[in-house]
């Protein structure tokens, strides 16, 4: 098991699509649990392989409180949803610190493979459909602040660049100061 780091918007890496995992291995086994781990470990509900920069369409969710109820969605493809829209706050790991409100459908049926290959339809709604969603659009190379207006997204893209710099200030003031000690 192993942490793995995530990318963090406006990173260009973000907006790449994935491609469709070929065979259901040891390797993507391994790949869904580090990503479980790492998902867990930052308190998020799901985690799309773009975001720990690799272009495999490869989704893990957990939206039980205890965090005990972990999904693998392998090659999702999108069945149906509903006409109907929800409209909530939306954070992402990706985006640290940022929640706005975004619409979407409020139910979805998806396919796709578990950690074991098998195929499975989910049938969705409330927080998982919402979820499921946001964690499809990263397979796709698109971000819910894609669904602001500029002048929000570009303010995001300030701050998150600000505090970006910010820590690699204090990452290089760190390291400089063990160097001489
Ligand atoms: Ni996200």
């Amino acid at each position: 098991m192993a942490l793995l780091p995530i990318l963090h918007f406006p990173d260009a890496r973000l907006q790449r699509t994935a491609r469709p995992v070929l065979a259901v291995d040891a390797r993507i086994r391994q790949l869904a649990a580090d990503m479980l781990e790492t998902m867990y470990a930052a308190h998020g509900i799901g985690l799309a392989a773009t975001q720990v920069n690799v272009d495999e369409q490869i989704i893990v969710i957990d939206i039980s409180e205890e965090k005990n109820a972990p999904q693998v969605l392998i090659n999702p493809t999108l069945l149906w949803q509903s006409e109907e829209r929800v409209e909530g706050d939306e954070g992402c790991l990706s985006v640290p610190g940022i929640y706005e409100k975004v619409q979407r459908a409020a139910e979805v049926r998806v396919r796709a493979l578990d950690a074991e290959g098998a195929e499975r339809d989910i049938a969705a709604s409330g927080l998982l459909a919402v979820c499921i969603q946001h964690e499809m659009d990263h397979l796709k190379g698109r971000l819910f602040v894609d669904y602001l207006s500029a002048l929000k997204r570009g303010r995001i893209r300030t701050r998150l660049l600000k505090e970006q710099r910010q820590a690699q200030r204090e990452e290089k003031e760190r390291v400089r100061r063990e160097g001489a000690a």
